[in-house]
């Protein structure tokens, strides 16, 4: 039989163990439990179950500081008769190291200070053994050890310090912000955890309802434009604020917000502003501001004019940024119209706060004087454009109009006029620097040019700066200056088999004046053609005139081009005429009266020709021409170590040879120029690998020699050059034709050449050519060789 021991010690009565204490009391005493007499052996006692019994909780205060272990309370066995023969152990949570128990009289102590808010019970296990026998002598029980709460935790604001707000003005009571403070300790047990609120600094603006924490204005008008700031101390404190409490303290900054209980006001009820008369329309005038001491939307404010005499010449409206009344000028200022304006601007705020309405007007006014400074302004046109006509037969100096312009100054100074030459750069025009006055200078043509635009300059003659402009438009009036002629190039043709009568051609025309009642033109054949037997004019009286045919049987072979005069003339006071010559050919034509040929056409398709014989044709042309093109190109590429060749001394050549040249044809290597001339500059000309014309070889005229030359000497010679020619790394990779001549020895001409005969003009003459001709005819028969790649003649 378990007994609950709780002896509580006589230092540590308190006001909870005395609740404790009375609970308990239910089966417990303080003092020694009595023994029960049921022996400790006994089996059936076992039965006897006071497990439920509340015994299975002891309390032990936290926060204990004292030296000896502190008294938990007693476990008691009723088997335990005090023979010492019952163990008491203890295990579960802290037992050994926080619980001790006495194994001998079940006393249980705590051996260290414990902290109900790091751990508010421990949950133990009791054993009752016979210390003999070690066996359990009641079962096992499991009881718990409350930690018993103290006052150890002050409150605490967790989200402090604060910041808020509240709009000025606002009535008193107005709830601001709530703060919180939370006490660690046992809010279930006592008054360890319950808080009150009071407020230590922020009186008499702000207080605090002590139980919620929520602050609230104290004072009515708070203004903001007074003092917009306040540090508030609000305390808590547990033991509901009574003595011995902890306390915690937070601050709250609370600002007060905003409202339009200002209005704006202007820092001066009248403003002073000097503006020049050139000042340019848009630009600004001046700013003014009302002050508002509130601030954002509660001091935007609109600014208007609401009286005076500048109304439609000046605007205010304010600037988004800095609520400035920015007045801008409207319209163009005159001071010599008028010097000075006075405007009354009022401000008013935006938005406006009906509760504050009352309090007093939300704008104000103030008057602006604006004083208008002379400024000496350029000569104005009496009209910015002058519009003048004249005719383009009007004769030099004749007067078209006159422009005027004066000082809008007070000073009106004179004025010197001149006209902007980039906009008359022919000069056709001249002006009067005094009067104004722009006569011609130069005869006009309204066929070139129909309108001048031309700027005149007005100056003030004191002042030259002062330039005012001023545009004169001169139209120039249309005389008849022009004669008719034909519309177009006419290309008339006349068939072959064309009957008399027949119209073969309709002629209109053009004349580039321009009569205001429009033209109208007049056709006839020239006195002399009048009376043209082979054609004859109509006019069609609708500016066109028809070419008829008189006679037929007209034939290419007799006659295929014809000539007929035709006059025309203008309906102009004088009229203009001119004479045109339609030139007309006579063709053959098919049935359908198309042309097919005209005898003096340079090129005309042979008829039936189909497309695709044309298409034909022109394929093989062009082909021909890629490939005539092709070798061009190859020949050049492989030719131009022959140019280089070519580019040495000419001299060398004729040297190495040691013969007298003579085949002219071969320019590669007999430049017979540069041997006629040794001072003429060598023409560069590339080497002309041309076979010479065929008729050089078949002159007509008679061979200048009578002998056939030794054929022994020949061959060697031939023989010499062929070697020389077919080992030269130089030599053209084709067949090419070289010619020499060579006289053999013993010649009684001592030179063959036609050096003497040769005109020193840079131009080639070949016709010497034809002298030798026959003569290298007939070596080319004698010697004719197309061996290697090198024929010689
Ligand atoms: C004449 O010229 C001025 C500029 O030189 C131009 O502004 C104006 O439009 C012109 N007037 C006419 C009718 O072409
Ligand atoms: C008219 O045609 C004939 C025959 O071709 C020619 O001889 C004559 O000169 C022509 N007359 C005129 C005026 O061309």
């Amino acid at each position: 039989q378990w007994y609950l021991g709780f002896i509580m010690s006589c230092e540590i009565w308190t006001l909870a163990g005395l609740l404790m204490l009375l609970l308990a009391l239910w089966e417990v005493g303080c003092s020694e439990p009595s023994p029960s007499p049921e022996p400790l052996d006994t089996g059936t006692a076992l039965h006897r179950q006071k497990r439920s019994w509340v015994w299975n909780q002891f309390f032990v205060l936290e926060e204990y500081t004292g030296d000896d272990p502190l008294y938990v309370g007693k476990l008691h066995s009723d088997v335990d008769k005090g023979e010492g023969r019952v163990k008491y152990v203890l295990s579960g949570e802290g037992a050994s190291s926080i619980f001790i128990i006495d194994e001998n009289t079940g006393d249980i102590h705590a051996t260290k200070r414990l902290d109900r808010e790091e751990q508010a019970y421990y949950t133990l296990r009791a054993q009752a053994l016979d210390r003999y026998t070690n066996r359990p002598v009641e079962p096992e029980s499991e009881f718990i050890i409350k930690v018993q709460d103290i006052n150890d935790n002050e409150p605490k604001f967790l989200d402090g310090p604060y910041t808020a707000g509240v709009p000025e003005m606002s009535p008193v009571g107005t709830s601001v912000v709530q703060v919180v403070a939370t006490d660690a300790d046992d809010p279930t047990y006592g008054n360890s955890a319950r808080v009150v609120y009071s407020i230590l600094e922020g009186q008499p603006y702000f207080s605090v309802e002590s139980k919620t924490g929520i602050i609230r204005t104290a004072l009515p008008s708070m203004d903001r434009e007074a003092r917009d700031q306040y540090l508030l101390v609000i305390q808590a404190k547990d033991m509901v604020g009574q003595m011995g409490g902890l306390s915690g303290t937070t601050s709250v900054t609370v600002t007060l917000t905003d409202v339009n209980d200002n209005p704006p006001r202007f820092t001066r009820k009248s403003y002073q502003f000097t503006v020049p008369e050139s000042l340019p329309v848009a630009s600004v005038v001046a700013k003014i501001k009302a002050a508002d001491s509130d601030v954002g939307p509660n001091a935007e404010m609109d600014y208007r004019i609401i009286d005076g005499d500048g109304l439609g010449m000046f605007k205010v409206a304010p600037d988004k940024d800095t609520q400035e009344g920015v007045i801008t000028l409207q319209k163009v200022l005159d001071f010599e119209t008028k010097a000075s304006y006075t405007l009354r601007i009022e401000a008013v705020n935006r938005n406006i706060d009906p509760r504050f309405v009352n309090l007093g007007t939300f704008s104000d006014t103030a008057t602006v004087h604006i004083t208008v400074e002379d400024v000496d302004e350029p000569p104005v046109f009496s009209s910015p454009v002058s519009k003048m006509v004249v005719s383009e037969a009007a004769k030099l100096g004749t007067i078209i109009g006159t422009v005027s312009a004066h000082d809008p100054d007070s000073s009106n100074s004179a004025i010197r006029y001149s006209i902007d030459r980039n906009t008359d750069l022919e000069r056709f025009f001249n002006i009067d620097a005094t009067t104004g006055v722009i006569s011609t200078a130069k005869q006009l043509d309204r066929e070139v040019n129909a309108v001048h635009n031309i700027t005149i300059f007005a100056m003030e003659s004191q002042d030259p700066l002062q330039v005012g402009k001023g545009i004169a438009l001169i139209t120039v009036m249309d005389i008849n200056d022009n004669a008719p002629v034909f519309a177009i190039d006419y290309e008339t043709f006349l068939c072959e088999d064309a009957k008399p009568g027949q119209v073969i051609q309709t002629i209109s025309a053009v004349d580039p004046d321009e009569p205001p009642s429009g033209h109208r033109f007049f056709f006839a054949l020239t006195p002399e053609a009048a009376s043209n037997l082979n054609f004859t004019l109509r006019d069609n009286k609708d500016n066109t005139a028809s070419v008829l045919t008189k006679r037929g049987g007209f034939r290419r072979r007799e006659q295929s081009l014809y000539w007929l005069p035709i006059l025309i003339g203008d309906s102009g006071t004088p009229s203009l005429s001119s004479t045109n010559t339609l030139s007309i050919r006579v063709c053959d034509c098919d049935p359908d009266g198309m042309a097919q040929s005209c005898s003096a056409e340079a090129y005309m398709l042979p008829a039936g020709l189909s497309t695709g014989a044309l298409v034909a044709i022109l394929a093989c042309v062009l082909t021909l021409l890629v490939l005539v093109l092709l070798i061009v190109t190859m020949r050049r590429r492989k030719k131009e170590p022959l140019i280089l060749d070519e580019e040495r001394d000419v001299r060398e050549n004729i040297v190495r040879y040691d013969d007298e040249g003579g085949g002219e044809e071969d320019t590669e290597a007999f430049d017979m120029v540069a041997l006629r001339n040794l001072n003429v500059i060598r023409d560069h000309k590339a080497r002309r690998d041309v076979t010479p014309e065929v008729p050089i070889f078949f002159s007509s005229r008679p061979p200048p020699y009578k002998t056939v030359p030794d054929n022994g000497i020949f061959r060697e010679f031939i023989w010499d050059r062929l070697k020389d020619a077919d080992v030269d790394p130089s030599a053209p990779p084709y067949d090419s034709l070289q010619t020499y001549a060579f006289e053999g020895s013993g010649s009684v001409a001592e030179s063959l050449s036609s050096l003497e005969s040769l005109s020193t003009d840079s131009d080639q003459n070949y016709d010497y050519l034809s002298d030798w001709g026959p003569r290298f005819k007939k070596l080319a028969d004698l010697y004719g060789h197309s061996e290697g790649s090198n024929m010689f003649l």
